[in-house]
């Protein structure tokens, strides 16, 4: 399995001898900055960028590929194990991420994948996403609520709105959507600032925010520039609005009413140029009904506030087995078992739907990497599907989330066929196909568990 050309980009010789034994036309770039020409004209079936070139470097080489509408893959070579990392890349448009610089049956996947061609990648693109969902956006989701969330994305981001308010609990994608609204009206060379409210003291957050002039309090012993100046006509992303604290409440609603603010110690005005994107976990006008936000500045935010639904909500469901199916075949923990793992049991997809999500997607995404990690068959049953991965730490002893210490899969699969074959009221047929196995390996499982038909089973039901 080759590709024509293929071009590194970075000084390591370790992937350029990765990439050796898959191309007969290697070509190297030093950095990104060198490469846009390149690109031009070698036209490569692959680029492969790697450890070597700063993370800010890269992510900005990325939303440039696909700003200039650069349409070859680009794979990620990491130089550690850091699945954020993965996930943050894939989300800037990598075609796929590679744990280190010498898996070459990794690489061979990967190129296999590439050699399929756009067909299977533009079915991805419209099995995962609706049509409103721009291609440099990543928000899965076909569901009315998920179509209702980008229509708003969408329209705040064309708009002027400045202050963007997303709401939503913990887990349903703010972050993602604060992304979206910022690379549809800014695109991908401003820059988008996160900062979380509640990771910082009050002071630190104002210096943060706003910058200090040397000599304005102890430590300040030099001058310093803060976020709000720094992203320019970016984006500052404040995650946790909630939670600040009530004296830089106020400051801030100067800043969204005056666009201007100062530094801390300092008099000189600053033009403040940015989109401000807030986000909260909690209902804001409940907090301001309890007095921990000022009300001024929920209603100064609130112009045309972008709600994400949890993952339980009836007009969210539908997205639950979309999402699954799109974080199996993402997967950053196990990439390797991606190709061969095709789905759910159909026990497995009842508990996902079933199940109340308080983490929502980041919360199923990690059930579905622990789920893939376990896994050895090529679906995912219910015995890998661990919705309460803190009972296995208390010893708590339902049947699919068995305590850590008598933990076996053989058990659970045991009492997964148990349960399977009395739902099924004991026609193999059906629980086999409940488990998402053939009758014949239900059979070698019956014997080789020894697991019994109970007496009291109704007349009729005999096994099929
Ligand atoms: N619609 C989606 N499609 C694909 N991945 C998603 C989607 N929504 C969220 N995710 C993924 O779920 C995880 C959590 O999303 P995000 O950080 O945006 O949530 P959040 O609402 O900001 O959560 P928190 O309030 O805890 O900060 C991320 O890994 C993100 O990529
Ligand atoms: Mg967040």
């Amino acid at each position: 399995m080759s590709l024509e050309n293929i071009l590194v980009v970075g000084k390591d010789p370790k992937i350029q001898r990765l990439a050796r034994p898959f191309t007969e036309r290697l070509f190297s770039a030093d950095d990104t900055d060198d490469t846009w020409q390149m690109i031009e004209s070698i036209q490569p079936h692959l680029i492969l960028v790697g450890s070597g070139i700063s993370h800010n470097k890269l992510c900005s080489f990325l939303q440039i590929s696909r700003a200039k509408c650069i349409d070859t893959p680009v794979v990620v070579i990491g130089d550690n194990d850091n699945p954020q990392h993965a996930d943050h890349f894939i989300s800037l448009g990598a075609y796929d991420y590679l744990k280190g610089d010498s898996d070459h049956q990794r690489l061979a996947q990967v190129i296999e994948k590439i050699k399929k061609g756009p067909a299977e990648n533009q079915h991805d693109r419209t099995r995962y996403f609706c049509e409103d969902c721009p291609s440099s956006v990543s928000i899965v989701g076909r569901s009315g609520s998920t179509l209702k969330a980008l229509k708003m994305v969408r329209l705040v981001a064309e708009s002027s709105c400045n202050p963007v308010l997303i709401v939503g609990e913990t887990g349903t994608g703010k972050e993602l959507a604060a992304r979206a609204v910022h690379i549809l009206r800014h695109g991908p060379d401003k820059k988008f600032i996160a900062i979380n409210c509640a990771a910082l003291t009050a002071n630190l957050l104002e210096s943060e925010l706003f910058g200090h002039v040397k000599g304005s309090f102890t430590s300040a012993d030099r001058e310093k520039t803060g976020l709000l100046e720094l992203a320019g006509d970016g984006s500052v992303f404040l995650d946790e609005i909630n939670t600040l604290p009530t004296e830089l409440q106020a400051k801030l609603l100067r800043v969204l009413q005056e666009k201007t603010f100062r530094k801390v110690g300092g008099v000189e005005e600053i033009e403040c140029k940015a989109t401000i994107i807030a986000s909260s976990n909690k209902n804001l006008s409940k907090e301001v009904k309890k007095g921990a936000f000022r009300p001024d500045l929920y209603w100064r935010l609130a112009i045309c506030p972008i709600a994400l639904a949890p993952l339980r909500a009836e007009s969210r469901k539908d997205d639950i087995l979309l999402l699954a199916e799109y974080f199996i075949k993402n997967s950053t923990v196990c990439p390797e078992k991606a190709a061969r793992i095709k789905g759910l049991t159909t026990l497995a997809a009842q508990a996902l739907q079933k199940h109340h999500w308080p983490g929502n997607i980041r919360e199923l995404r990690n059930v579905i990497e622990r789920a893939m990690l376990l896994e050895t068959s090529n679906k995912i049953g219910l015995s890998n599907l661990i919705l309460n991965p803190e009972q296995l730490a208390a010893g708590d002893d339902e049947p699919t989330n068995v305590g850590l210490k008598d933990f076996s899969l053989d058990r659970a699969e045991k009492e997964l066929i148990a349960k399977a074959l009395a739902e099924a009221r004991w026609q193999k047929t059906r629980a086999a196909a409940l488990l998402g196995i053939t009758r014949a390996t239900l059979y070698a499982k019956v014997k080789q568990y020894n697991i019994q038909q109970p007496s009291t089973q109704p007349a009729g039901a005999v096994s099929a």
